[in-house]
């Protein structure tokens, strides 16, 4: 495998160096990627120096991407762009001809920049259009304050190009410089050196100096405020939130130095927290040096703070060490949620890791049920060449590239699987690595080196979960399932035992209901734990779908359910209750609520419920 893919490379070489022969003999550091249209063998960006203005009442980002580029004797350079308007280009100063080609829907169009062989920078003036995908311009009621617009961006995966033109491929990464003007009364801030304050110009400059890929570029700008945790930890967050944000992640700095502790110094100098409106489409974003996140996870009793540990895990697995293709994207998420129960354990324990990994083990086995017919999608290997990355992008990556882990560890103990973890993103440090280059890796110092065989290929190249997979037990779930079980039996419910639930535990019970559990059943719950009026979003969102699957009505949860999808719009939550309308066929009560919340979605949650409802916009 290794030798036909060196062979490949020499002569991919060769032939360039026979058909091309007055070009310098081309050395092929990136390879093929399906999601951009970029040739970085060719010519490739290597800063970027950003200066746009952002008008919140057009609702347009404008202004100039200037590039530092590093040519290889190309006579052209290529970005991806997608709904942009493309007003001018120069290089070194001069205006160049460029042409934007062929749409394509999910990958923009190439934007093919004339250069010379010794061009050192591009500068392309232009402007966001009103289908950008990774904008989400919000009024002032869709904020906690209600007193001005926010706007955030949304990278991952392909969606910088909507807002910069630019080579969005994992595999290249650039350092970068921005001047970001804004109204004057907000505060911007972005995936690099942050301010504290608002400027009383509303001009912001920001440095971003370890080298990261397009989709880990990003800006968020609000009536926001900075509250400090550590010297190196703090929150972003409006008003009337801050103080709530800042005691939910409190734990913050402690969970860095757990990570710290198990894979090597973090390498970002800072790590904050911005917590967005609750339309933001994803529980949280590793944006390097300013995590982005959901409201819906500042519960008040710190249960749903792993998702910092996650964000936090992507500073090594995804920031440090880049997926090289969106095919590779279990080395982003199974690594990190591998490492997120890990720092979770080591903050708070063994039984609440567990926890948390059977509550994955759940999920995978509900996605590998949603995917019966789709099992190439169930591999950790995919193929998402032609498709929008986003549609193959499943929970399979998390929780199946979580268990692999998990097994190996318990197949080779955990001294020399942190020993191997810590060395391997140490080797890839700043740079991009694929499956194949993992597996080798793999083999080399883990598995041989100790004399362990493994079943590797089978895990990351085959449908479903292998036989050997490690079995998940949890003490806390074992004991709820009886708690259930004995409702079910007996009709009743003994408080004591449930007295000292986490939400984990309440999410797990609730999942666990019967297929056949009855809407007076429903009630009965709701009388004696009022799930309806529950303030912790996970139980909501668990307890609102299964009162969609079984018919239950009562304590008005049917507006209850209709608020919460109208504000709410991270994509898993809401792509949970609307499927749930759709199996338990009642998709017109679920369409009804879509129509009037779908102006308060993302593209990235609106793409996907659109789908997923058959709804034509
Ligand atoms: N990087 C992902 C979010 C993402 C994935 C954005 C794919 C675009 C495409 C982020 O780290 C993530 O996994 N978020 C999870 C939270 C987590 C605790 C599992 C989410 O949003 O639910
Ligand atoms: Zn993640």
């Amino acid at each position: 495998m290794k030798k036909a893919f060196i062979l490949a490379i020499s002569c991919i070489c060769i032939l360039i160096s026979c058909t091309e022969p007055q070009k310098k003999e081309v050395v092929i550091k990136y390879a093929e990627e399906p999601h951009s249209f970029a040739q970085p063998n060719n010519a490739v960006i290597t800063h970027l120096n950003l200066d746009v203005d952002v008008n919140f009442d057009a609702q347009v980002i404008s202004g100039t991407a200037n590039y530092n580029i590093a040519n290889n004797g190309a006579s052209e350079i290529i970005l991806d762009a997608k709904y942009l308007e493309i007003e001018e280009v120069k290089a070194d100063g001069e205006n160049t001809p460029f042409t934007l080609g062929d749409m394509d829907k999910n990958l923009g169009q190439p934007l093919i920049i004339a250069i010379e062989e010794n061009t050192k920078q591009i500068a392309i003036t232009y402007k966001t259009t009103a289908k950008t995908e990774a904008l989400q311009w919000l009024n002032a009621q869709q904020t906690a304050d209600k007193t001005n617009p926010f706007l955030f961006t949304q990278g991952q995966a392909i969606l910088t190009r909507t807002w910069i033109p630019i080579q969005d491929s994992p595999q290249i990464r650039i350092t970068y410089d921005a001047t970001v003007k804004v109204p004057e009364n907000l505060m911007a801030v972005m995936s690099a050196e942050n301010p504290k304050e608002k400027a009383a110009d509303g001009i912001y400059h920001f440095k971003m100096v370890q080298p990261i890929p397009a989709y880990l570029i990003a800006l968020a700008i609000g009536d926001i405020e900075y509250k400090a945790i550590s010297n190196r930890t703090g929150v972003y967050a409006e008003k009337s939130m801050l103080k709530k944000v800042h005691a939910e992640f409190s734990d913050m700095e402690k969970m860095v130095l757990a990570a710290e502790n198990l894979y090597g110094a973090y390498d970002w100098d800072q790590f904050d927290i911005i917590v967005l409106p609750p339309s933001f489409p994803f529980g949280g974003m590793e944006n390097p040096r300013l995590t982005f996140a959901t409201p819906t996870v500042i519960a008040g009793d710190k249960s749903l703070t792993s998702l910092v540990a996650h964000e936090l895990a992507h500073s090594w697995s995804g920031n440090l060490v880049t997926n090289a293709t969106w095919n590779d994207f279990w080395l982003n998420e199974g690594f990190t949620v591998y490492f997120e129960i890990r720092i979770m354990e080591a903050l708070y324990g063994k039984e609440r890791a567990n926890m948390l990994a059977l509550i994955g083990r759940q999920d995978l086995d509900d996605e590998l049920e949603a995917l019966k017919d789709n099992p190439n999608d169930t591999k950790l290997k995919l193929n998402l060449k032609g498709r929008n990355p986003d549609d193959g992008m499943n929970s399979i990556a998390y929780d199946k590239g979580y268990l692999f882990l998990r097994t190996l560890e318990e197949k080779v103990g955990r001294e020399k699987m942190d020993a191997f973890l810590k060395a391997y993103f140490k080797k890839n440090a700043f740079s991009t690595t694929n499956t194949e280059d993992f597996n080798d890796y793999l083999h080399t110092n883990l598995l041989e080196k100790n004399n362990i065989s493994f079943n590797t290929e089978e895990w990351i190249y085959k449908p479903g979960v292998p036989e050997n997979a490690a079995i998940i037990q949890s003490d806390a779930f074992a004991n709820v399932e009886k708690t259930l079980q004995a409702f079910i039996d007996t009709k009743e419910i003994d408080a004591t035992t449930t007295k000292e639930w986490t939400p984990q535990e309440w999410v797990h019970f609730v999942r666990n209901f019967p297929k056949d559990i009855t809407a007076e059943q429903m009630q009965q719950l709701d009388d004696a734990f009022n799930f309806t009026a529950s303030t912790n979003s996970y139980i909501s969102m668990v307890w609102f779908e299964q009162s969609i699957l079984n018919g239950y009505h009562g304590h008005e949860v049917d507006a209850k359910i209709s608020e919460f999808l109208n504000t709410v719009g991270r994509r898993w939550y809401v792509t949970t209750l609307f499927r749930a309308f759709k199996n338990a066929d009642r998709i017109e009560d679920g369409l009804t609520i879509y129509k009037t919340a779908r102006a308060n979605y993302h593209s990235v949650t609106a793409n996907t419920v659109d789908e997923l409802l058959g709804y034509h916009n």
